[in-house]
């Protein structure tokens, strides 16, 4: 992306790389992601303001450990090297660095040697709260370095080339337990690179248009595939606002959406937006395709094939289409260039997987730079309302996975009306926006109950209710007592053929949040 003011991380495998990029972020300056094997050449024409070398789990003196080209450091850019940034600068620069016995990892107190750019505006206490998890350390700074920090452990806890604005920190300011962090990432933003910090999500979206305009030219047709979601919303939104009626957005309703699904999204957006939107009735052709259908791995492959079906010949009564849009996130895009490579998790349901090469169309990705926080952000920029920007996330395969066992209309439509009173009562309480989901399973097990004088053999249904960061791991939600009383009662009584409900208690892992 084209932009004013950009920071270049190099990912030398940390865990938190990811947390650098959105720190400098939200300090109001652009930042990517790059990995440690990106040749200097791709790097330079990046165009940096500054660089930052993230930490990594090797030590640099270790076989095969990423190593630094030199030619970064002779860009000239104002450089901050984090932790095995740190060390890899002290390495090539000529200083030294010692190979630990034993790592050290927790809580250090930063006592500040020499005053610089990097320390401005932080208190005067004698010493700070920083965080560390290395293993080798330096033990002398480079030529031209003067050590600027130390700890009770470590005397060269950071280093700088004030000169040539080279800073270096073995603790990582980018996790919340290092007390001034923010403070000493800005210092680095601002006092040293000399950055604006003009990075908004406004100027995001300025931007995004004008690189989706160039890319797509002034006669190029997109389709864009409509799930009712945040990310696909957003990135048809951002394509509207460039080409306009160029982009046809298909909403294909399989029959395994949620109570309202399709009137209050689309209906939202057609109300609001002057998109041009194609839906497509397929409840009978899903149906018909999943009638019989128990296992969770056959329901999602049909579903997947379906949709690309569907998809498909709905896309090519739309003349001319050149391009297909997706709503692709940054941490999609980085899982996939990192220098550990791909990681074990590939979400294939996230994409219409093979679309793109059989239709021979061109991918656009107008949300690859971006987070969800920050994709929140656009959207409501865009204009669209909390009840579309909060939303839970919910599968592509929708309710057939939540349906377990055999998919009818008439199980679809318990688990529909189950469902609905989940989500009014978690909307009734603060719950909702505290979980990443809550919802309906309907289970093929039938149980007695007693309903007045007569005996009843109905369906039961479980409460998932799980809190989460990011999907990869999840915890069951300690919704209060009260609020579950409510949600057991109400289905119990509404809604005709359930007579039991119960609470799935488990945790990811073991467990997932779906069931299917
Ligand atoms: P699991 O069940 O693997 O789910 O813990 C993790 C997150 O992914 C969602 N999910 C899906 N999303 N297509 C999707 O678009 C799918 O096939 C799919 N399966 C699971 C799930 O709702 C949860 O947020």
């Amino acid at each position: 992306m084209q932009l004013a003011e950009k920071v270049v991380i190099i990912d030398y495998g940390s865990q938190v790389t990811q947390l650098i990029a959105r720190r400098v972020r939200e300090a109001g300056v652009y930042s990517e992601i790059h990995p440690c094997t990106t040749p200097l050449e791709q790097l330079r024409a990046l165009k940096p303001n500054a660089l930052i070398l993230s930490g990594g789990p090797c030590s640099v003196s270790e076989d095969g450990a990423p190593q630094l080209d030199p030619g970064l450091v002779e860009l000239g850019l104002p450089i901050l090297g984090i932790c095995y940034g740190m060390q890899l600068l002290a390495k090539e620069l000529g200083g030294q660095v010692e190979r630990a016995k034993e790592r050290e990892y927790g809580r250090a107190h930063l006592a500040i040697a020499t005053a610089c750019p990097l320390w401005e505006g932080l208190p005067e206490a004698p010493t700070q709260t920083v965080w560390m998890s290395h293993g080798d350390h330096v033990l002398a700074p480079p030529p031209g370095f003067e050590v600027i920090a130390s700890t009770e452990k470590v005397h060269v806890a950071a280093m700088a080339d004030l000169g040539r604005s080279i800073y270096a920190v073995q603790f990582h300011p980018e996790v919340a337990h290092t007390e001034h962090g923010e403070q000493i990432l800005h210092n680095f933003l601002f006092k040293v690179a000399k950055l604006k910090g003009k990075w908004t999500m406004g100027s995001f979206i300025e931007t995004c248009v004008a690189e989706m305009q160039a890319k797509i030219g002034e006669t190029g047709q997109v389709v864009c595939g409509l799930s009712g979601g945040i990310d696909s919303t957003v990135a048809a939104l951002l394509l509207h606002r460039a080409i306009g009626k160029r982009l046809h957005c298909i909403f294909v309703d399989n029959g395994l959406l949620r109570a309202g699904e399709r009137e209050e999204v689309i209906g939202f957006l057609t109300a609001h937006f002057d998109l041009n939107l194609h839906t497509v009735d397929a409840q009978d052709l899903f149906l018909g395709k999943l009638a019989g259908v128990t296992d969770p791995e056959q329901k999602r492959k049909i579903i997947g094939y379906t949709f690309i079906e569907v998809f498909e010949r709905e896309a090519k009564a739309i003349s001319n289409v050149e391009f297909l849009a997706q709503g692709t996130l940054y941490p999609d895009v980085i899982e996939s260039v990192s220098f550990r490579g791909p990681s074990a998790v590939i979400k294939s349901h996230h994409n219409v997987g093979g679309l793109p090469d059989r239709m021979q169309l061109k991918l656009v990705e107008p949300l690859r730079e971006l987070f969800k926080d920050e994709v929140r952000k656009v959207a409501a920029q865009l204009g669209l309302p909390d009840f579309i920007i909060w939303r839970h996330p919910f599968p592509g395969p929708g309710l057939a996975i939540r349906v377990i066992g055999e998919i009818t209309a008439e199980r679809l439509e318990i688990l529909r009306q189950a469902d609905a009173i989940v989500q009014q009562e978690l909307h009734a309480s603060d719950w909702y926006r505290k979980m990443w989901q809550g919802f309906a399973v309907l289970l093929p097990v039938k149980s007695v109950g007693v309903m007045g004088d007569d005996r009843t053999y109905e369906h039961v249904c479980a409460l998932r209710l799980v809190e989460s960061v990011d999907a990869m791991t999840a915890d069951w939600a300690r919704v209060p007592p009260e609020i579950l009383a409510r949600m057991s009662n109400r289905i119990i009584n509404e809604v005709k053929g359930v007579n039991r409900v119960v609470l799935d208690i488990s945790s990811k892992p073991p467990a997932t949040i779906e069931w299917e």
